[in-house]
């Protein structure tokens, strides 16, 4: 009982509840303006309005994956449960100039991606349906979902979607952002697998975007993130999956230039098999030191087939987890290995396939390792993962998206992504400076080789990228032009500062 009340007290402080301030402060004019929308929502809205503190609130703040967006404090919170909901929020919100933060799944790695100081956060989480189409083509999803959800349902159902590969990845996100999984090269990124998008827009209408209606919505929100409305509703083509093969496996450094060769091999690949998905890591924990690891995940229920050979012959592996199972248990497998409640950030570069540069880039990851060398807990990894050919045919396939990658080079590219975790606020200052330098070397190496590539995938990049710019000049002034027909006065980058804006 007094543990209770002890850890509620604690809970109470970290978000800014409960506990009176031995110096009464007036409210900052956000502060202010924030109760005053909130209180205008409350009209309307009644009890879907979790006010500072309530339970509700606690529960929403609390369960955002990377600490640092738990301590935000928004003024209240709406826990939509419709489309209705929202629209019905926006219409409250714009015309009263109110600030607001929308969430998803909430596994942005950003403080203020989907939260937001002293305004409203509007809440998607229990937006969760998972309605299959009659001959189970087509799978309406809520954007509140995470993977591990989908993938257990559709599992028992023989079919899939190309989702994210970590289980507690929400789809409102990562769908909005691209997303890119196991799957690519078979049934391309998530967002060009959505065959229509229910979407709020900026004055509250609840419109469609699918290839017979609001076309150009349709295509911008494949990768144009939240710049347009808000997404209510996902239905996503399904591709068939029974059971699936895959795992982890573990690596000395001394095993380097092989593992190097055999990513190389594999991403170059002209007879690359679509079912074949894989991503090598160059990886430092305090606990392990550096070390390679690898995954891979085949879409049958195959042990080592032949398109890994080259991989699992890798000699000196540690250890390994491969096993024959389903995509739900093996998505779920993350959540163990990235856990919630961390400092936590990411960020990501894409250059050609190229085994020098490849080289170089070990280089300058492991030297690296010493500007983190004694943060507490602290984990740093890059990953390594093939882009190749075969996403681009999947992509014009599937009607195109926005994110630039129509023309994947023979040989492939390589997305390089940086996971960095540590259980300290007091440390992220010496972790930003590392991974600005890690980043800044990386994109240096990569330009003076020759193999740089402007893609940046959003679902990973840090506050200071800019992925729209990296969907080249095209893509980037037709999402201008889609953003100023259905929202004329720039409300979702004005009005919503969270994600990565036009
Ligand atoms: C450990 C880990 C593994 C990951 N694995 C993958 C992976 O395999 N593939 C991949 O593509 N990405 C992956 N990601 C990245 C992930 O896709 C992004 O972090 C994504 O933004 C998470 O989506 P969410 O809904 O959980 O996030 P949130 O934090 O809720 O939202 C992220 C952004 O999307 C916006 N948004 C969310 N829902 C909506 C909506 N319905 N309408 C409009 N805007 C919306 C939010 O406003 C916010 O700006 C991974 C991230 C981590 C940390
Ligand atoms: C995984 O480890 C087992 C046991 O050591 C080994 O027999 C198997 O070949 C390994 N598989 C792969 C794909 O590396
Ligand atoms: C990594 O860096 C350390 C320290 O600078 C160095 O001793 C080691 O040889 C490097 N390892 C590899 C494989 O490059
Ligand atoms: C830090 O790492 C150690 C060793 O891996 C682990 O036992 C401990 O729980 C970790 N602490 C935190 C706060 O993550
Ligand atoms: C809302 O905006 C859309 C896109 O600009 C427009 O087509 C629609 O008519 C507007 N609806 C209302 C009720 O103003």
């Amino acid at each position: 009982m007094v543990n209770l009340v002890v850890s509620s007290l604690l809970t109470a402080a970290l978000i800014g509840c409960g506990v009176a301030s031995p110096v009464a402060e007036r409210p900052s004019t956000a502060a202010a303006a924030g109760a005053s929308c909130c209180k205008a929502l409350a009209d309307v809205l009644g009890s879907k309005i979790a006010s500072k503190c309530s339970p509700g609130y606690t529960n929403s703040i609390q369960s955002y994956w990377a600490k640092q967006e738990t301590q935000l404090s928004p003024s209240c919170v709406l826990l939509a449960t419709s489309a209705d909901d929202v629209s019905q929020a926006l219409r409250v919100l714009v015309p009263s100039s109110c600030k607001f933060a929308v969430r998803g799944g909430g596994h942005g790695p950003i403080a203020g991606i989907a939260n937001i100081q002293d305004g409203v956060t509007i809440d998607l989480s229990a937006l969760r349906e998972i309605t299959p189409n009659g001959d189970k083509t087509l799978v309406s999803l809520g954007p509140g979902l995470n993977w591990a959800s989908v993938y257990k349902k559709l599992d028992a159902l023989g079919v899939s979607v190309p989702g994210g590969r970590d289980g507690p990845v929400g789809v409102g996100g990562s769908t909005t952002g691209g997303g890119f999984g196991y799957f690519a090269a078979k049934a391309g990124f998530t967002a060009e697998n959505v065959a229509a998008y229910q979407v709020v827009l900026a004055n509250g209408s609840i419109t469609t975007a699918s290839s017979q209606e609001n076309r150009d919505l349709w295509m911008s929100l494949k990768g144009g993130s939240s710049n347009f409305g808000i997404v209510t509703r996902f239905t996503v083509r399904t591709f068939p999956l029974g059971q699936i093969w895959g795992g982890d496996s573990y690596y000395p450094v001394s095993s380097l230039n092989a593992h190097i060769k055999a990513l190389y091999d594999f991403t170059a690949e002209p007879d690359y098999d679509v079912d074949a998905g894989y991503f090598l890591n160059y990886a430092y924990t305090a606990s392990s030191g550096p070390v390679i690891t690898n995954r891979v995940a085949y879409a049958k229920p195959v042990v080592n087939p032949p398109a890994f050979r080259g991989i699992t012959s890798v000699p000196g592996q540690l250890q390994n987890t491969t096993t024959i199972l389903s995509l739900a248990e093996f998505s779920n497998q993350a959540l163990l290995k990235t856990p919630a409640g961390y400092q936590q950030l990411t960020w990501s570069v894409t250059f050609n396939n190229n085994v020098d540069m490849l080289k170089d880039l070990w280089n300058a990851f492991n030297s690296s390792i010493s500007t983190i060398k004694g943060v507490y807990n602290a984990t740093w990894s890059l990953t390594l993962e093939p882009l190749v050919p075969k996403i681009a045919s999947q992509t014009k396939a599937k009607g195109g998206n926005v994110l630039g990658l129509d023309d994947i080079p023979s040989e492939g590219l390589i997305l390089c992504l940086l996971s960095a975790t540590w259980v300290s606020a007091n440390d992220s200052p010496r972790m930003n400076v590392a991974s600005d330098m890690l980043l800044s070397s990386i994109i240096r190496i990569a330009k003076s080789r020759g193999v740089y590539h402007r893609y940046v995938d959003m679902n990973h990049a840090i506050k200071s990228q800019d992925p729209i710019d990296g969907f080249g000049p095209t893509n980037a002034a037709f999402l201008r032009q889609t953003a100023n027909r259905f929202d004329p006065n720039r409300v979702f980058q004005t009005l919503m500062p969270g994600g990565f804006k036009l």
